[in-house]
């Protein structure tokens, strides 16, 4: 028997950094329906997708809840799990960065381009959002503050997120080296990049004006992949996390026997956002690797509401939760896949939702079968004939329909082209309820033409076994339901021959219809998202609320030493308008360094020279802007309005507050 042709195909992994909405849920989902479609057309499949878990959000998330990253990431991953066994998500392997196989092929990859010269050791400057997770360059920014000499200090991200200075050695991936043979590489494979205006972009606004070299380390985060030959550095975002399509497959690891089966991809699924790693790094990553590119990387649009792109805190997020429940899987499964065209940006409104379950699913389809199968039992005592050999006219007409849609579905589904694919499967659920008018079957079962209405019934009950194969890869429940209420079964793959006429019916169909997809009031559903949506609004609770919901106990407070330490000098951070530097002396003869926000707050820092403050000494320390600051000063707020919490002279310096 010849092997069967392997397809594999990835998703983004995503950043466990909160709750998945059904924009996350897009794209998973879309990987998932191409998975089935491929199998279903006998390929060998692998689906990969998974969680990006390092770097400094990751780490300050964690901070926040008051947990180890890897325990916050362990928490996060389980729940995306979760909701993809919600989802109907049957992925193959379900990679995360932190595992154990991904981290010691990423050192190994780190080694080997930094031996064959690829990757070199500099120092990187540049503007950095934490928020974002990414780093700019000065013209890069959507706003930047100026000093009175008009020196830069300070910007914000074109997310509107603010940005700080970070200087630092870094290892640097030699880009430009690659970029005429990506370039090359691009016109010797027209369809790598789709759609096709994607690639345009790629060329004109990155490849053309030159390449930078990628600094691809930091040694401002700690929750990374160390670098094995110089562990200060840990490897930053890209690397780690494109390295994932191979990693998950075994490259770099003792059995590789996945990677050599499916390794090049067939296609990575990317938001358009993140094309632009796809498909310069990451080629150029896999260049100097030596090995062979994936076939295609599609940058697919994204779901937006009315106001923009969906949001947490702009509390327009919708989750995919709320809408499984109270709508099914399938109702969303098929709003996603039909409403936005992938490749498109499209717009999510409770009103568009109900009325495409209204009318798709519960008017066309729903009701094509509930008729039909209500037609069965009442007319033939629930008995389907095999398909006749002559049809007549509206008949063959079906047929041919049947045919192309067939034809036209899987030429779209190749392509990637879900919306216009569940089009087609459209056109058959339309032609076929047509059918049904043209035919009056309640007037030749009046008439006594039961051969006539034998014919018919069949041909329904042949076009309603279609649609359930067709729409199979996108809804994974309503098939085996429509199935069931046929008469058929969802595990005889000879019922699921995809030509019509190829199943010889004859079969008694049980099961009394009942809607798959009951009709929804408008007003009543749209009025319930719209609810809901604004429920998982999360609501902004002040530190001072945080801390007030939480009762500590005296051993918490015990954890704490705050001690008394005086100014030695103080002065502002370059390259940052918040920070301040001071040196303190607490009291045991050495030097202390601290960094503190107050700049805004202390124009002249010198009032603060030689005055006695309080601070956490035992705090962690952390470096800020390159700084180390060991330990934290206390100050009070309000309004607006920080100061320092300073302290008389009957106090000793090195006291501690207790
Ligand atoms: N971790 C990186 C990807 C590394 S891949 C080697 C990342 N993660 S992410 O969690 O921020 O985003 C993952 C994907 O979700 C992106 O492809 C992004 O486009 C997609 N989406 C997030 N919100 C979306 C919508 N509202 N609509 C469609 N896709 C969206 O980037």
């Amino acid at each position: 028997m010849a092997e069967k042709k392997t397809f594999y195909i990835t998703t983004p992994i995503y950043y466990p950094s909160g709750k998945l909405t059904i924009g996350n849920a897009y794209t998973t989902i879309a990987a998932d329906a191409m998975t089935r479609y491929k199998k279903s057309r006998g390929f060998d499949t692998f689906f990969l997708t998974g969680t990006d878990e390092h770097g400094l959000k990751i780490e300050q998330k964690a901070e926040a809840q008051g947990i180890k990253p890897q325990e916050f990431v362990d928490k996060m991953a389980a729940s995306y799990k979760d909701l993809w066994k919600m989802l109907d998500v049957s992925y193959d392997r379900f990679i995360r960065t932190t595992d154990e196989d991904h981290v010691k092929a990423v050192q190994k990859i780190f080694e080997k381009l930094l031996k064959q010269g690829d990757i070199y050791l500099g120092e990187y400057t540049g503007w950095y959002s934490v928020e974002d997770e990414e780093y700019f360059t000065e013209s890069q920014l959507a706003e930047v503050y100026k000093d009175d000499d008009g020196n830069v200090i300070g910007g914000k991200a074109p997310s509107g997120h603010e940005v700080r200075l970070v200087k630092e050695p870094s290892y640097f991936f030699r880009m430009s080296k690659y970029a005429d043979r990506l370039l090359q590489y691009y016109k010797d494979h027209p369809d790598f990049i789709l759609p096709h205006s994607r690639e345009k972009e790629m060329v004109n606004n990155f490849i053309k004006p030159g390449l930078e070299d990628l600094s691809v380390t930091r040694t401002t985060v700690d929750w990374g992949i160390p670098v094995p030959s110089d562990p200060k550095h840990v490897v930053y975002v890209w690397i780690d996390a494109l390295s994932n399509y191979i990693t998950a497959l075994g490259y770099g690891s003792d059995d590789d026997s996945l990677f050599k089966k499916y390794w090049p991809a067939d296609v990575h699924l990317v938001g358009k956002e993140i094309v632009r790693f796809h498909t310069i790094y990451w080629p150029i990553m896999l260049m100097a690797l030596d090995l062979p590119l994936p076939k295609q990387i599609f940058g697919h649009g994204w779901v937006l509401m009315r106001d923009g792109k969906m949001s947490k805190s702009k509390g327009n997020a919708v989750y995919p939760e709320m809408i499984v429940k109270r709508y099914g899987l399938d109702a969303l499964r098929y709003y996603l896949m039909r409403a936005i065209p992938f490749g498109s940006d499209g717009i999510f409104t409770p009103e568009d939702f109900v009325e495409r379950v209204n009318f798709d699913l519960a008017n066309d389809l729903g009701n094509l079968l509930n008729r039909t199968v209500s037609m069965i039992n009442q007319y033939q005592d629930g008995h389907v004939a095999p398909i006749a050999a002559d049809q007549d006219e509206f008949a063959q007409d079906l047929i041919k329909t049947a045919k192309e849609t067939i034809a036209e579905y899987q030429k779209q589904m190749d392509a990637l082209h879900f919306s216009q694919a569940l089009d087609s499967v459209w056109k058959l659920i339309s032609r076929a309820n047509k059918y049904i008018d043209e035919t009056t079957p309640w007037t030749l079962n009046k008439e006594g033409k039961s051969e006539e209405l034998s014919k018919v019934m069949s041909n329904l009950a042949e076009s309603l076994r279609l649609v359930a194969i067709l729409i199979a890869p996108v809804m994974t429940q309503s098939p085996v339901k429509m199935f069931e209420q046929l008469g058929l079964d969802w595990n005889n793959e000879d019922q699921k021959k995809l030509e019509f006429g190829a199943f010889d019916w004859n079969i008694k169909v049980t099961e009394k219809p009942t809607p798959i997809f009951p009709r929804l009031k408008n007003d009543i559903e749209v009025k319930y998202i719209k609810e809901e949506m604004k429920k998982a609004k999360p609501k902004k609770k002040t530190r001072s609320q945080q801390k007030e919901e939480k009762h500590i106990t005296i051993d918490d407070f015990d954890k704490v030493k705050i001690q008394v330490g005086q100014i030695l000098s103080v002065e502002p951070v370059k390259g940052s308008s918040k920070l301040l530097m001071f040196k303190l002396d607490f009291g045991d003869g050495n030097e202390r360094q601290i960094l503190s926000g107050i700049r805004k707050f202390y124009p002249d820092a010198s009032e603060l020279l030689d005055k006695k403050v309080l601070a956490v000494t035992n705090l962690k320390p952390r470096k800020m802007l390159g700084h180390e600051s060991q330990g934290m000063l206390l100050s009070s707020e309000k309004d607006g309005q920080v100061k320092l919490a300073i302290v008389g002279d009957e106090h000793e310096v090195g006291a501690e507050l207790g």
